[in-house]
């Protein structure tokens, strides 16, 4: 008999494949059907940068929680998409000479190093704006309403009160260390701000109640602290080769992180008291959100 885990990485690996198919489709000029001019080498890296296997985490709770609360899957398909294509921006300009420095990613060359940073600026560009098109597109059969509600969401989370507000913050932080108050606030926001979102999202398009919505947004951002601790940690514990990325780097550029300032069993113990958080969060829902608990501790365990 399956174990519950295996069960649970079968229907990530599922839920990657159909978020993969969708992210193609988006990303092939041939079936995009707008006359517009194309830059083909614009279009190659930010194919690089999406069609490169990540693990399509935050579209996997996206999907899920809009499956639990009885969204319309086409729809949350192309939310996900959006939200994976925002993500891979981040990491594109994560990557950068200017920000990380970093040169590989997903087992590859970063986008600056298989093309040239100005193409890898533009390539992120293009994808910030591309998960918006793809959220207001017509073919996302939304009401006007949802739609709008999630571009607002998802510019909260992006913005200067989010993911790019904690990317300044995480910089920042290499000269002005922070206190153990500063680390968290940065990291919800460069890191939680769109887990959050994605958790949230799945409740927004299927036109949840307030209560559903917040619930789904505190499991988020429970997932989002928990997944940036396990990010940390893997820095420190794993290699580059699991990883398909540096590791060791955080140490070296004297990244403010929980790990350095608390070590890393108390950074397991946290992780479990956040998957803990997350089962109270779930309880109401039952045993129909299992996956969604499974994708806590996956977070809070993974190894990659
Ligand atoms: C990596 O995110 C960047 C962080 C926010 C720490 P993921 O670990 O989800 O990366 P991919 O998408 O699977 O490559
Ligand atoms: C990056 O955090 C977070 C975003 C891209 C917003 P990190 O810099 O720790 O991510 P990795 O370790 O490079 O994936
Ligand atoms: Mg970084
Ligand atoms: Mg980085
Ligand atoms: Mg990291």
């Amino acid at each position: 008999m399956k174990d519950e885990m295996q069960e649970f990485s079968e229907r990530m690996a599922q839920r990657a494949d159909q978020v993969d198919m969708a992210l193609a489709k988006l990303l092939d000029a041939r079936l995009r059907g707008d006359e517009i001019a194309r830059p083909d080498t614009l279009l190659a890296a930010m194919r690089h940068g999406v069609l490169n296997g990540g693990k399509r985490l935050r579209p996997f709770l996206l999907l899920e929680t809009a499956e639990l609360l009885g969204g319309d899957q086409e729809a949350a398909l192309r939310v996900a998409a959006a939200t994976e294509c925002l993500h891979c921006y981040s990491l594109i300009h994560d990557d950068l000479p200017a920000m990380d420095d970093d040169s590989l990613r997903r087992g590859l060359p970063t986008v600056h190093v298989a093309f040239d940073e100005a193409t890898a600026i533009l390539a992120g560009d293009a994808l910030l704006t591309m998960a918006f098109e793809i959220i207001a597109a017509p073919q996302t059969e939304l009401a006007a309403g949802l739609k709008s509600e999630l571009v607002l969401a998802l510019a909260q989370a992006s913005g200067l009160g989010g993911m790019a507000g904690g990317q300044a913050l995480d910089l920042q932080a290499e000269k002005y260390p922070p206190d153990e108050a500063g680390i968290i606030t940065l990291q919800s926001m460069k890191t939680g701000a769109l887990i959050r979102f994605a958790c949230e999202a799945g409740a927004i398009l299927s036109g949840s109640n307030p209560t559903d919505r917040e619930c789904m947004k505190r499991f988020g951002e429970a997932v989002g602290l928990a997944f940036q601790l396990a990010d940390d940690l893997l820095d420190v514990t794993s290699d580059s080769q699991s990883m398909g990325k540096a590791t060791g780097k955080d140490t070296g550029r004297g990244k403010g992180t929980l790990v350095a300032l608390h070590g890393a069993d108390w950074a397991r113990t946290q992780l479990s008291g956040l998957v803990s958080e997350a089962s109270s969060l779930l309880s109401p829902y039952g045993e129909r959100a299992r996956i969604l608990l499974d994708a806590a501790q996956f977070v809070a365990n993974r190894k990659h």
